[in-house]
């Protein structure tokens, strides 16, 4: 069997809410590696159901997610898009991949920790395995790339790991190779429009913290005008941003949204005001967004066609993994 040497895998929750770190950390990201790999990107929608999903909002969520992907630019013709249920593959290897990694790997992870919250023995089995189906969706296609945000760092970790674990306990080097996650760009941690230390999610239960890819353009300007600040101008330098979470936090998002550094971003607002910046990266944000919102929108206006984009990336999907997943049962032991 051939190994790919430049083959992408990467995932997002269908649990609504889809955000600005979704796009600027992950999506936009997966648009331009299109050129140079050969790109698998999943709606996650096993992962999505760890925490209680009404099915009829699972269902809407995952055609939000494909048309986030197509209206971003991601071609379904060239690369492949579909929902992870729609590939049994990845259940089957993360039973297997659920053999081979261990308890205390999987107590380590932070994730688990900050969304089980207190009352941890309530928290289902699925959440606790979660980057064990996380290093099955990667592996079972033998990726070897991996675009991601900042917070999905401590997971990639552990998907290597147990790869490596499995490549040494079933004496096949090589078999699975070692993702190589890729953290890009000047927004790879967008955080909370109303709180500067807290990571922008889709769990937030205020609806201020994050730009979500459904807001109008007065949504997208509102959010901004009231995003969390202090009363000093812009800085300078990168160097003055710290300490000044909510200020590095916008000029980030300037930076990502611009194709720039935040440096460049600084030498040229250094000085200005938040009044004076804000509407200036209010405009470039409707700018970016709203052909994509406004695209995501006719798309989920036929939910027949995004599902027969989905279903047929399946059959794409399930053509790579079924022979890779085949070769783990024989090595494995399974008759
Ligand atoms: P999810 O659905 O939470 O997020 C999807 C992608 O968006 C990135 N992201 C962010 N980036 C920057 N700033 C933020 N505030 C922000 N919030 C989220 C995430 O890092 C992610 O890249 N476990 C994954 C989904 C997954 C996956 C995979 C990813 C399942 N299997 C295999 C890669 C490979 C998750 O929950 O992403």
């Amino acid at each position: 069997m051939n190994k790919p040497t430049n083959r992408v895998f990467s995932g997002v929750q269908p649990t609504g809410n889809l955000h600005l770190g979704n796009y600027l950390g992950a999506i936009r990201n997966f648009v331009g590696l299109q050129e140079s790999h050969e790109c698998l990107y999943c709606v996650v929608d096993m992962h999505a159901i760890t925490v209680w999903q009404d099915p009829a909002e699972l269902a809407a969520n995952t055609r939000e997610v494909a048309a986030a992907y197509i209206a971003a630019g991601i071609d379904p013709e060239k690369h492949i898009i579909f929902n992870q249920s729609g590939v049994p593959a990845h259940a089957e290897l993360a039973w297997v991949l659920n053999c081979v990694a261990r308890i205390g790997w999987l107590n380590r992870m932070t994730q688990f920790k900050d969304k089980a919250g207190k009352d941890r023995e309530k928290a289902s089995v699925g959440l606790y395995a979660y980057p064990v189906l996380m290093a099955a969706d990667i592996l079972v296609y033998q990726a070897t790339h991996v675009p991601v945000g900042e917070d999905q760092k401590q997971h990639l970790e552990l998907a290597r790991d147990v790869a490596q674990k499995f490549n040494n306990d079933f004496a096949v080097p090589d078999f699975f190779p070692q993702p190589e996650p890729l953290i890009m760009g000047a927004a790879t941690r967008v955080m909370s429009l109303r709180d500067g230390t807290k990571k922008m999610s889709k769990s937030d239960p205020s609806d201020l913290s994050r730009i979500t890819m459904k807001d109008s353009a007065e949504d997208i300007a509102k959010k901004i005008r009231k995003a969390q600040t202090d009363p000093d101008p812009l800085p300078e330098t990168v160097e003055g941003l710290a300490g000044r979470a909510g200020a590095d936090n916008l000029v980030g998002i300037y930076a990502a949204l611009a194709d720039k550094t935040k440096a460049e971003v600084l030498a040229e607002f250094g000085g200005r005001q938040f009044g004076e910046f804000k509407p200036v990266l209010a405009d470039l944000a409707i700018e970016r967004l709203s052909p994509i919102t406004g695209e995501m929108k006719r798309l989920m206006d036929d939910p027949g066609h995004i599902d027969a984009v989905l279903r047929n990336g399946a059959v794409r999907a399930r053509a790579i993994a079924d022979p890779i997943m085949a070769r783990v049962r024989e090595i494995v032991g399974f008759i």
